[in-house]
């Protein structure tokens, strides 16, 4: 089962799962952070195939996670609901709290009580909070700088106590700024690309000096198919990122040559909430899981820019 199956890293996970010939449940409530319209349209081709079976729940309802479990033969789960948006967090925390530390704990306990013994658990850059090093799993603290990122940590630290107190596998996977087709559309990438493309203003948080290890999509779901198939025992936390920070305006400039349009930029503050840098030591990774990362970020902005030109050649040739 794929909790947030139809988001982002779900859909591109369940397409994964469905080439491999596997049945997957695919969990989501649809939430109107960003369009249904959006969703739906993520799973259209992996619902066609026949082998996925998609059960509209909230991992906040301990019914629907026992009746998707029971009722499908649910035996691994990777869990990537949640309420996403670093800086989103700062202005109304209790949402991240309601979705990502209640709803783990709901699903933890459906996975406890129903025989789910594997389960891989979404976590984030975020929790370490940035750091100017390649943060490690063993030696970075963990000091994030918004809710968002806190209930992340907080997640995480359930995994621990549940693997350890009831003996279930978890892997916890801290994903480093992802991207790629479908990309959430509050999102860098997609809003810059977006807003480019459109010949809108784009909103430029600081100075364009910021970081981050912007990881691509295809890459991610190799890690996270790696964690579902590899047997590790208790629990693990892993940095699933590239090891190769990206500037920001450097970023920017590599859409403008993609998109073939420049870019009208709008300064604003530094976001609060906002690490400076993010950047994954990946070595744990490779040694556990044979994790590569393979798309470099010139490659997978193009990939990109390319599917967003392509999506929307309608509407942009005619402008
Ligand atoms: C992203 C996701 O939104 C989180 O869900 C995820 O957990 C996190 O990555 C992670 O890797 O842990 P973030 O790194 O903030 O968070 O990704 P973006 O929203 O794409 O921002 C990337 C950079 O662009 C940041 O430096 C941000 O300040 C900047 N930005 C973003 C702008 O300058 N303008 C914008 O309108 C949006």
């Amino acid at each position: 089962m794929v909790t947030g199956g139809a988001g982002f890293i779900g859909s591109h996970l369940v397409e994964r799962l469905v080439e491999r010939g596997e049945r997957v449940v695919v969990l989501d409530n649809f939430d109107p952070y960003y369009p249904e319209a959006a969703k739906r349209s993520n799973i259209e081709r992996s619902l066609a195939s026949g082998l996925v079976t998609l059960v509209t729940g909230d991992v906040r309802d301990a019914e629907a996670l026992r009746a998707a479990i029971t009722d499908h033969g649910v035996t691994r789960v990777v869990h990537l609901a949640a309420r996403p948006g670093v800086r989103l967090s700062l202005e109304e925390p209790e949402p991240y709290l309601d979705i990502n530390v209640s709803g783990t704990l709901n699903l933890l306990k459906a996975c406890r009580d129903h025989g789910v013994r594997k389960v891989v658990f979404a976590s984030s850059s975020s929790v370490y909070g940035g750091t100017s090093q390649p943060a490690d799993e063993e030696t970075t603290p963990c000091r994030p700088l918004s809710p968002y990122g806190a209930s992340k940590v907080a997640g995480e630290a359930l995994c621990s106590s549940f693997a350890a107190s009831d003996g279930l596998d978890i892997v916890a996977l801290r994903f480093f700024t992802v991207y790629g087709p479908r990309q959430r559309p509050d999102m860098a990438i997609s809003r810059f690309t977006r807003m480019i493309a459109g010949g809108e203003e784009v909103p430029v948080y600081g100075d364009g000096t910021s970081q981050r290890d912007y990881t691509y999509v295809s890459d991610v779901i190799d890690g996270v198919v790696a964690a579902i198939d590899t047997p590790l025992r208790g629990y693990r936390v892993l940095n699933l990122g590239r090891g190769e920070p990206i500037v920001l305006r450097d970023l920017l400039n590599n859409l403008e040559t993609e998109i073939g349009r420049e870019a009208r930029l709008r300064h604003l503050p530094e976001q609060p909430g906002d690490p400076r840098s993010t950047c994954a030591d990946i070595s744990r990774a490779r040694a556990m899981l044979g994790y590569e990362p393979s798309v470099a970020a010139a490659d997978g902005v193009r990939l990109y820019t390319q599917w967003y030109l392509e999506m929307n050649r309608d509407r942009i040739g005619s402008r």
